[in-house]
């Protein structure tokens, strides 16, 4: 049995895999309908969600399978006390398979040591989402067709985005990678990033606060929301939470085919005037996410 907790779980050939399998489920829908009959995924979400969650269930049903579980820690017996493992440990009884958010970082790995049936982390706190980096490599190879060879700019909450932690991780394997980090002094990215991804990769980045200054040489510009449920002081997101708004003028001198990436939700870091321009990529990032959890169910499913 295999969960998947961190990216690093996965190697390169199966991540190109899932990617193969999520863009044959894009092509030949109905061949897919059927396979997971019988299976459920329970869906244990004790942090909201919109996409993550709802992605998951949908594509479980598009596979033929079923759905159960909790949106949030107060609907299920969290609230009177019982731990995740006990939690997981019952679980397994009811579903083939669990996906699982969790405020406290390592909430999933400690799942998954406890459990009879894979485990899919969902987002743990500040450090990971690995199938949030799974719809953005899905994503990337969709709209750029290649992962090799781009300039990737990400910009915003680089400190508490735990999706941009997964992104940078996995996006060091390939081959041309450049990072152009942009974000206030405050949120830049955490030392363990830099160190033991970037440096250790000898991955090309720069850190600027400027969000034009790279614009005219991005591939990808990947906007993050700054984290208001992960700061201490109030005072900080409020000063810190407009620091960039992306509108048309900002994209001025940016590519023609530059992809703009959002994990989503939004809330003021990119203007809707930007929204209808031919290179606003999130929502379409958004439906990808159904498609690569399609084919990561079957993988840790065994289903072929
Ligand atoms: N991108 C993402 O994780 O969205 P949700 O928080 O809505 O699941």
């Amino acid at each position: 049995m295999k969960h998947l907790i961190d990216i690093k779980d996965l190697s390169t050939d199966e991540i190109d895999e899932l990617i193969t399998v999520a863009k044959d489920i894009i092509a030949n829908k109905e061949k897919y309908s059927k396979k997971c009959e019988r299976k459920k995924i329970a869906t244990l979400f004790y942090e909201p969600s919109t996409r993550t969650r709802l992605s998951f269930e949908a594509a479980m049903m598009e596979l033929g399978g079923n759905v159960l579980g909790f949106s949030s820690a107060n609907s299920s017996s969290a609230a009177k006390g019982e731990s995740v493992a006990d939690t997981v440990r019952v679980i397994g009884g009811y579903a083939d398979i669990i996906a699982m958010r969790h405020p406290k970082e390592g909430a999933p790995l400690v799942a998954a040591m406890k459990s009879e049936v894979p485990i899919i982390n969902a987002g743990d706190g500040g450090h990971n989402h690995p199938t949030q980096t799974l719809t953005d490599l899905l994503t990337i190879q969709c709209e750029k067709h290649r992962l090799n060879d781009l300039k990737i700019g990400i910009c915003g909450d680089l400190k508490f985005g735990r999706t941009v932690h997964s992104l940078i991780t996995a996006m060091s394997r390939y081959k041309n990678i450049t990072f152009v980090l942009i974000s206030p002094k405050e949120l830049k990215i955490p030392d363990y990033v830099r160190k033991d991804i970037l440096e250790k990769n000898n991955i090309e980045y720069v850190e600027t606060k400027d969000m034009e200054e790279y614009m005219q040489d991005l591939d990808i510009l990947y906007m993050t929301r700054v984290q208001k449920e992960r700061f201490f002081n109030e005072d900080d997101y409020i000063r810190l939470k407009d620091y960039y708004i992306l509108n048309k003028e900002k994209l001025e001198k940016a590519k023609d085919d530059l992809c703009i990436m959002h994990p989503l939700p939004r809330v003021n870091e990119i203007s809707t005037e930007v929204d209808d321009d031919k290179r606003a990529c999130y929502f379409k990032q958004a439906k990808y996410g159904k498609y690569i959890r399609m084919a990561l169910i079957l993988k840790l499913l065994n289903i072929k």
